[in-house]
């Protein structure tokens, strides 16, 4: 089966031989694709090869189909009236601290079916495709009992075979301390080293292993036992880190050897020191800032300038973030973090496939990679942060099949 992607005006893919932040930019190009993966790049003065399918780019620029490597989509029910309250005064904190936030969604996410969840799940992930997001990253997280963390893996690796999207599991155990485990943490944190982990690396469920590190949620010391004994087992470690408080998160995740820290608003500079050193990759998740109402973001320029490449993510969940568009996401790290386009390019491709181990795969354009795509109606790639707002995506392309068509007519 080859696919022929004609008349593209600017294919843009992560200049890898000039470092973070610089793009290729191929003008007037065509695109050929074989059984799913990326045959060639052909000029235009070069003659049209035969194809079962084509595909008119013209006037629309191609890029490698996003890779969002932060997300918590598998959740029952949402919550509204948290955001509501928010609006009112009060704080993600206050209302965690009082039984909402985490814990509400755990409750409900008990008391469904897995099937229920995974339906709910399935359209829900499904408009990543929509937005030219092919690959994400999938935590648990809303269960927090060993049946219900693994209801939650399993949902991720069952809709992972089933529908397009790639779903790379990440086991999230500990996203909070339950209800029933509030007056003896120590307790939660056992159930989650010698019960959870093992259970989840023998059937395989997932690849990493997050850790909720903040004030108020998992300490320094609970969350550096947890990823440590999940490395033992295999699991490669990221971390929610120094999000509402700085927690000395990132100075965990570089001792360590974690693949990512993500969020980052209030990391110190020792600990983004620590990070380019040991390279970490921060995953920065700027909608979360802007979702919860806060002002401060993170350091982002402070991060690219100690040499770390830095991923952007949507962080999609029922709380802190509910969007699948992560176009919205580059506009508003690119106003709030001062990340440039090119950056911006490769944090949603190169630097979030690194983080997820598959940049052989995906991640760049390149011939004999994985034809993960994605056009967009966009004159070139400044416009895509600068047209904010909305879903500017004509085609998505996974493993050579197109999987997302705009409708005609707008
Ligand atoms: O990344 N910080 C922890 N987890 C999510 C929030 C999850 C929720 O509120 O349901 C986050 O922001
Ligand atoms: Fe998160």
């Amino acid at each position: 089966m080859r696919t022929l992607i004609k008349n593209i005006d600017h294919l843009y893919t992560p200049d890898l031989n000039r470092g973070f932040g610089q793009v290729l930019d191929l003008q007037k190009v065509h695109l050929l694709l074989e059984d799913g993966c990326i045959r060639q790049i052909i000029a235009s003065d070069q003659p049209l090869p035969e194809a079962d399918e084509i595909i008119d780019a013209s006037g629309k620029c191609l890029l490698p189909g996003f890779i969002d490597p932060h997300t918590h989509p598998v959740f029952w029910k949402t919550r509204e009236d948290e955001f509501v309250m928010r609006i009112e005064g009060k704080s993600y904190e206050e209302i965690a601290a009082a039984g909402g936030g985490i814990r509400n969604s755990v409750r409900k996410f008990r008391q469904a079916s897995k099937e229920e969840i995974k339906e709910v799940s399935r359209r829900r992930i499904a408009r990543f495709l929509e937005f030219g997001v092919t690959t994400i990253e999938a935590k648990s997280g809303y269960g927090l009992s060993t049946k219900d963390e693994i209801k939650s893996l399993e949902i991720i690796n069952e809709l992972n075979d089933e529908q397009a999207l790639d779903l790379i599991p990440t086991f999230l155990g500990a996203h909070e301390v339950p209800d029933e485990y509030q007056q003896n943490r120590a307790a939660y944190v056992e159930l989650v080293c010698k019960e959870m982990i093992p259970r989840v690396a023998e059937r395989k469920l997932a690849r990493y292993c997050d850790v909720f590190c903040e004030r108020g949620v998992f300490t320094v010391e609970e969350s550096r036992k947890i990823l440590t004994t999940a490395m033992d087992y295999g699991l490669k470690a990221r971390i929610h880190a120094d999000e509402l408080a700085a927690f000395g998160g990132a100075e965990l995740a570089a001792e360590i050897g974690a693949v990512t820290a993500d969020h980052l608003i209030l990391a110190s500079d020792e600990g983004i020191r620590a990070m380019a050193e040991r390279g970490v990759i921060p995953v920065l998740l700027p909608g979360t800032t802007f979702f919860l109402g806060k002002d401060q973001y993170a350091r982002a320029r402070t991060m690219i300038e100690a040499g770390c490449q830095v991923a952007i993510s949507t962080d999609f969940n029922p709380g802190s973030s509910t969007t699948q568009n992560l176009q919205l996401i580059w506009t508003i790290a690119a106003l709030k973090l001062k990340m440039l386009p090119g950056e911006l390019l490769w944090a949603s491709s190169w630097v979030a496939a690194r983080s997820l181990g598959i940049e052989q795969q995906v991640g760049s354009i390149e011939p004999g990679k994985q034809a993960d795509l994605v056009i967009l109606d966009i004159p070139n790639l400044n416009y895509l942060p600068y047209h904010y707002g909305l879903n500017h995506t004509y085609m998505t392309i996974k493993n050579g099949r197109v999987v997302y068509k705009r409708l005609n007519g707008y």
